[in-house]
């Protein structure tokens, strides 16, 4: 697992920037929220927690939720912000879901999370065994497109490691994570058992329109993320 010290050193500094942002606030959150089911008295595992922003919403929402991440710093912060209502606790997903019991939640989401993973194939696997029969799995990743704009190789169908900066914490911070082709998500949500049910490219707010007319313009027109609900088949 390549070190992101956003998620680790700037961790703090990171939920802090995401809570109002135009990325995570503005876009994806609404965005992915646009393709969750009714969580009302349902149980949910939300992967890749960071600082429990999404574990929150859940909460609220009526969810028996479990917030799970890779680093210390986001699970401390998660534990912090929503005390005991959250289990919440410290996993590499590259290594699956060891503690977790077969067909045990209604629901799994991942925003903006699986792209850290090099394989997804051990992580997608523990997605469809913890999930119960007809469960939904929701999650966002990077565009490939966007993403190909800082391809080291310049192949599109290579699945690659991208190392570079980004500003979000209002300084840069290097950042690791792999790029993949459509194609390969496709595939390797099929080889799981996840059908693709709903699937979008997002959505900013309609108040950005007047508070970013620039930003606004930049994500109704240049793709950004992608979005996925998607349900367990045998
Ligand atoms: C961009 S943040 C998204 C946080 C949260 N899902 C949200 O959208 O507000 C990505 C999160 O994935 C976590 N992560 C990255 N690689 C991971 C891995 N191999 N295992 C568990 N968590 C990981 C990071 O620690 C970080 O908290």
């Amino acid at each position: 697992m390549k070190h992101n010290p956003m998620y680790a050193e700037y961790a703090s500094a990171y939920a802090d920037a995401i809570e109002a942002n135009i990325y995570n606030a503005q876009f994806e959150r609404p965005s992915l929220l646009a393709l969750l089911p009714d969580v009302k008295n349902k149980s949910v595992l939300d992967l890749g927690c960071g600082p429990g922003v999404y574990a929150q919403i859940l909460t609220q929402r009526g969810a028996r939720v479990t917030a799970v991440d890779g680093s210390a710093e986001m699970v401390a912060i998660t534990s912090d912000r929503l005390g005991p209502s959250v289990n919440c606790y410290q996993q590499n997903l590259n290594d699956g879901l060891p503690t977790e019991k077969d067909h045990s939640y209604d629901v799994v989401i991942s925003p903006l999370t699986i792209h850290y993973l090099q394989d997804w194939r051990p992580f997608l696997k523990a997605v469809h065994r913890v999930l119960k029969h007809a469960g939904s799995f929701v999650f966002s990743t990077h565009h490939p497109m966007v993403d190909f704009t800082a391809s080291p190789s310049g192949d599109y169908f290579r699945t690659e490691l991208i190392e570079e900066q980004w500003d979000t914490i209002g300084k840069p911070v290097d950042v690791a994570y792999y790029r993949r082709p459509l194609t390969g998500i496709f595939e390797s949500l099929k080889a799981a058992g996840l059908m693709v049910a709903d699937f979008s490219e997002g959505e900013p707010v309609a108040e950005m329109k007047q508070s970013n007319p620039e930003k606004y313009l930049e994500l109704k027109t240049k793709p950004c993320f992608l979005f996925f609900r998607c349900i367990t088949v045998a």
